[in-house]
């Protein structure tokens, strides 16, 4: 595995992408063989927006391999407020041996990793969501076996866990079904990013407005449709937003056997209760993921 950052998945290779989650089904199966693989390292954990499993998953993870995370919050990590994101990098550079970092702005990531002299890692930025996705394709890879020739729906608002979604199905050889109330579309970069990589790799990549294109998918996903930083009052957008609301209904319709969720969740918005607290949500084992696919990185980059 030959990476210096993970900032978007975009930039890993398909055999690195693999490696990193057979590694991390291995640190889940194996945590005792992990022990000491960070002792000694330290790692400092910016972020500019909330977490719960973000946040707590590479706390603990970190801790399990023996290594040392240092938090700064909300108040400590803003970057441009008490200095900028260029001293940020140089100055934690001087002590930890790599940063995790949840910022507004993707451009915030670039700029650490340009100034500072330790691996990033991008813990959500406005534009992917890549410690997710890694996480979630964990998880598929266990249910299914091979993720190859599989198909993934995700249904709402194009956002940045739906972008490192759509670049990781893309590089894995997975089908995507992408399918958002008009004028709530993903961006047009990665669209043309994703096109490039399912060439190379024979997925298929369908972008629609209606949830018809559900038909015949593996496993629907669905995230807020209100993301962290956009002010929109939700009675603005609930109507709009309605038909695209995962129900027992849309996972009959579609055939699809899981749901998934990066969470948090909100009942009877994006998904009903019954589905997302039902038999077919695999939730839980993405959100457990998380802390082994963010140590399967870690290991890559720090060892
Ligand atoms: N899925 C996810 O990143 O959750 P948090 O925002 O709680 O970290
Ligand atoms: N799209 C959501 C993901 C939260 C984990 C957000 O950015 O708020």
């Amino acid at each position: 595995m030959n990476f210096e950052h993970l900032l978007s998945v975009k930039d890993l290779e398909k055999s690195t992408l693999k490696a990193l989650i057979a590694q991390a089904i291995d640190l889940k199966k194996n945590p005792q063989k992990y022990q000491q693989a960070l002792a000694g390292k330290s790692i400092a954990m910016i972020f500019e927006k909330p977490s719960l499993r973000t946040r707590v998953s590479f706390d603990v993870g970190i801790q399990k391999m023996g290594g040392h995370a240092v938090y700064l919050d909300q108040q400590n990590g803003a970057f441009g407020k008490r200095e900028s994101v260029k001293d940020f990098a140089q100055n934690l550079s001087c002590w930890v041996d790599g940063i995790v970092a949840r910022v507004f702005s993707q451009q915030s990531l670039i700029e650490l990793a340009e100034y500072g002299s330790v691996p990033v890692v991008n813990a959500l930025s406005d534009l992917y969501h890549p410690c997710q996705a890694l996480a979630d394709f964990q998880a598929l890879t266990e249910q299914f076996g091979d993720v190859q020739g599989r198909t993934l729906a995700y249904v709402g608002d194009g956002n940045n866990v739906t972008h490192s979604l759509m670049l990781t199905a893309a590089i894995l050889g997975v089908n995507m079904v992408i399918v958002t109330p008009p004028g709530h579309g993903v961006d047009g970069q990665v669209v043309v990013d994703s096109q490039k990589l399912c060439e190379k790799s024979g997925a298929t990549l369908t972008i629609s407005n209606d949830v018809s294109a559900l038909k015949g998918v593996d496993a629907i996903y669905a995230d807020t449709w209100i993301s962290m930083g956009d002010e929109t009052p939700f009675e603005r957008i609930a109507e709009k937003f309605m038909p695209y609301q995962v129900n027992r209904q849309m996972m009959t319709d579609s055939g699809a056997q899981y749901f998934m969720h990066c969470q948090p969740a909100h009942r009877e918005e994006e998904v009903t209760a019954d589905v997302l607290d039902g038999d077919q949500s695999i939730i839980l084992q993405q959100a457990e993921n998380r802390m082994h696919a963010q140590n399967a990185v870690l290991l890559a980059l720090l060892k």
